[in-house]
């Protein structure tokens, strides 16, 4: 087998569903046990919602599908190719990043702060999904793999239990650089990709993954609503204060300031109540739960899992 084979996504292996579930601590994931990218139901990518702020732009949305071709790429070939962003792009990056970097100072989890930096994702430049992916494989054997846009929510944690996260590597619209209506690089590597360093945080993880892969559909709905307020929008107990971990919340001024006003309600973690909790996706979150910590969040959710 060649370097190049070796590293390529298993186009021969079962579906998702084929491997096995149990037991859940395995984290001896390789490259070569990925399943194949084949049948990974995609929402259209083409199809740009009006209220996206690129939805008029012409070159906009030819420079995203370009990129978004870019992802797509890893599919055919493994090879995670690196973006050559424009100055505009990188400006829109160095406007947020710095935009964040104050609040994240108050108000991130330190481990957030201190895996930022093990990344090596500055404020100056875009990081490449291939640097953070390598870091990443060394500190948590949790890896990167790039798509193009929106996958259906039982595909996307399914990946998980691979120890994968899939990321898009496309930038949003310059008229906002405060929104996004879908996931970008900014959402993608200020929000999640550091957090998947933490150990107990990253098996917490791959713990939905398995859940998503044997789950009912009323299942999936709340594992998806699991997913949403900790890993999108949760907040961890840190030396009697209240910090954010939340990929949500660290990639919006917005929803990291209303997350510390007293706008909103905040809630002790409960499994059974967080589950149950319908939300409205486009809203600002109203209530948030917080976390212990990382290691209760994972045990917790283990004999959740076990229960399916
Ligand atoms: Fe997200």
């Amino acid at each position: 087998m060649n370097g190049a084979a070796k590293t390529m996504p298993n186009t021969t292996a079962n579906a998702l569903t084929d491997v096995p579930v149990f037991p859940l601590d395995n984290i001896h994931i390789s490259d070569a046990d990925l399943p194949a990218f084949t049948d990974m139901p995609f929402e259209d990518i083409e199809e740009l919602e009006l209220d996206h702020p690129g939805a008029n732009d012409e070159d906009y949305r030819k420079r995203r599908d370009h990129i978004a071709a870019m992802s797509k790429r890893f599919r055919e070939t493994g090879v995670i190719t690196d973006i050559d962003y424009t100055d505009e792009e990188q400006g829109i990056w160095k406007h947020v990043a710095e935009r964040l970097e104050e609040l994240h100072q108050r108000h991130a989890s330190p481990f957030y702060l201190r895996a930022k930096k093990d990344l090596g994702i500055s404020n100056e430049r875009i990081p490449q999904l291939t640097e953070m992916n390598r870091r990443l494989k060394e500190l948590s054997n949790f890896r990167l793999a790039p798509i193009e846009g929106l996958v259906d929510t039982r595909a996307f944690l399914s990946w998980l239990s691979f120890r994968t996260m899939l990321s898009t590597q496309y930038i949003r619209h310059h008229s906002r650089p405060e929104y996004t209506p879908e996931p970008d690089i900014v959402h993608e590597a200020m929000g999640h990709i550091p957090m998947f360093t933490n150990r107990n945080f990253a098996d917490y993880s791959q713990f939905i993954g398995y859940g998503a892969r044997m789950a009912t559909d009323e299942q999936l709905e709340q594992l998806g609503r699991l997913y949403w307020f900790t890993v999108e929008f949760g907040l961890v107990e840190h030396e009697g204060d209240i910090k954010a971990y939340g990929a949500g919340l660290l990639s919006s001024f917005g929803e990291l300031e209303h997350a510390f006003s007293d706008k909103v309600e905040l809630r002790k973690f409960d499994l059974e109540q967080v589950i149950n909790h319908e939300f409205t996706y486009s809203d600002i979150q109203p209530v948030l739960y917080i976390i212990p910590s990382y290691a209760e969040l994972k045990e917790v959710t283990r004999k959740y899992i076990e229960s399916f």
